[in-house]
């Protein structure tokens, strides 16, 4: 089987790693992928946002399922190009991915399904956030309604805060037209978890749970980032819980999304608040999370490729969904200097010595091949990842692959999974 994954990051790497652990013979191919996905597939140097190129190429090569990871592709409609030519492809079409694109969309479709959410409130201009505000209170959080590279997100503690982001949204324009429409919403307080699920247009299958390290420092400070690390499963996230995000969370929208003539296909990711007035919906994305998919894939028994063609198929009703007991934690490992600027093309020493300590598979991010050697070319460059059955000796493992591996002024949280630990020591 011949197969395409759109995508560069440390994401793509574990979803190309687990197709070929379920079939050593699929041949695969990568838009553009990094050094990591080289060594299991062939790097095409088309960029994931090219839409045109990647058509070309599936069209020439009939790939038999392509699969886009990052939300650009999926917003942009890569899907539906492929669909109309007759070729598989997994991921939710351009209409389906407003759940990510739009989060003016995303809130619309909770409201009219009843799905319990924060409060919230759109504006256009200056004086309609600060209307907003002053009913809302603080702390309050700003969000632009488009995509927005993982930035468009505020949480105002302070009234200085809050001027801040309106000189962004209002005055700066940061974010153009994604930032012109601007949601007020509703600070919640809580737990995150991260709640994946395959979705084949009516039937839900939930993902083996996940929480993800959103800030840079240790115990959850400093700036967001794209993620420091993850591990699943999350001890927060219980069966009980589980069966009410299906039928409060996933069940409602997939069916208001029927109802508006939109058929939700692929992975439809919660970002979920667990406040003490229940879960609540921080916001959805259309694809695999990023961190998380590195601590989830490596728990799949089932085949990926199967549930992917189930949700293409709208067969998932008739699929079996299977993972195991272990644990599995990843810390990234990142530039120095990242979210902000960083230097590139630093050579990477160890990753050999870090994939042979027990149970630790090292997914690469930003990183490609130079001659014989790997080097960074990006903020997150490696998520280092490893398995067991307990979760304090996936930890374990995981940082003593990360002790292997050196690159000048690398950097990473100590902490990664700490939170969860704490949580079992406490039953
Ligand atoms: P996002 O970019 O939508 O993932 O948001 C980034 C982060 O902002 C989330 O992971 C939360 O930690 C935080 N956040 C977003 N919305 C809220 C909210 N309504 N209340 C509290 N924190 C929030
Ligand atoms: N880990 C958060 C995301 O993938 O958006």
């Amino acid at each position: 089987m011949n197969i395409l994954i759109v995508g560069n990051g440390g994401r793509e790497h574990a979803i190309a790693w687990k197709i070929r652990k379920d079939d050593p013979n699929a041949k695969l191919f990568c838009a553009p992928g990094n050094a990591g996905t080289a060594a299991i597939a062939e790097n095409l140097p088309i960029q994931a946002d090219n839409i045109k190129g990647i058509v070309k190429w599936t069209v020439e090569n009939k790939p038999d399922l392509t699969v886009v990871g990052p939300e650009v592709p999926l917003c942009l409609g890569l899907v539906d190009e492929l669909t109309k030519r007759g070729l598989p492809a997994f991921g939710p079409s351009k209409a389906a991915a407003q759940m990510e694109g739009s989060k003016k969309f995303a809130k619309e479709v909770m409201t009219a399904a009843q799905v319990p959410t924060a409060r919230s409130t759109i504006a256009r201009t200056e004086a309609e956030a600060r209307a907003a505000v002053a009913d809302l209170g603080i702390p309050v959080v700003l969000k632009a309604d488009g995509l927005a590279a993982g930035k468009g997100v505020s949480v105002c503690t302070t009234p200085a805060e809050i001027d801040e982001a309106i000189k962004t949204f209002f005055v700066e324009r940061s974010f153009g037209d994604a930032g012109a429409e601007v949601l007020v919403e509703e600070f919640l307080v809580g737990e995150e978890a991260s709640i994946l699920a395959f979705v084949d247009g009516n039937t839900v299958i939930p993902l083996a749970s996940a929480q993800d390290h959103k800030r840079l420092l240790n115990d959850d400070k400093g700036p967001n980032t794209g993620g420091m690390g993850s591990y699943s499963p999350a001890p927060c996230v219980t069966p009980d819980l589980l069966a009410v995000i299906q039928s409060q969370v996933f069940k409602p929208v997939v069916e208001e999304l029927n109802m508006r003539g939109i058929k939700y296909k692929g992975i439809l990711y919660a970002g979920i608040m667990l406040t003490k007035n229940g879960p609540k919906v921080l916001e959805f994305n259309c694809r695999f999370g990023d961190p998380e998919t590195q601590s989830i894939l490596p728990r799949m028994e089932s085949s990926l490729v199967d549930a992917m063609f189930a949700c293409i198929n709208g067969t998932l009703a008739d699929s079996k969904v299977s993972w195991s007991k272990d644990s599995c934690v990843c810390v990234v490992m990142v530039s120095g200097g990242y979210p902000g600027r960083y230097e590139k093309g630093i050579p990477i020493d160890g990753l050999e010595e870090a994939s042979k300590v027990e149970g630790v598979t090292v997914f690469h991010a930003g990183t490609k091949r130079l001659n014989d050697m790997v080097v960074t070319c990006g903020g997150r460059v490696l998520g280092v990842t490893a398995t067991a059955s307990a979760l304090a000796e996936a930890v374990s493992r995981a940082y003593q692959g990360v002790l292997k591996i050196r690159f000048t002024d690398a950097d990473y949280r100590t902490d990664i999974a700490q939170r969860a630990l704490r949580k079992k020591e406490q039953k």
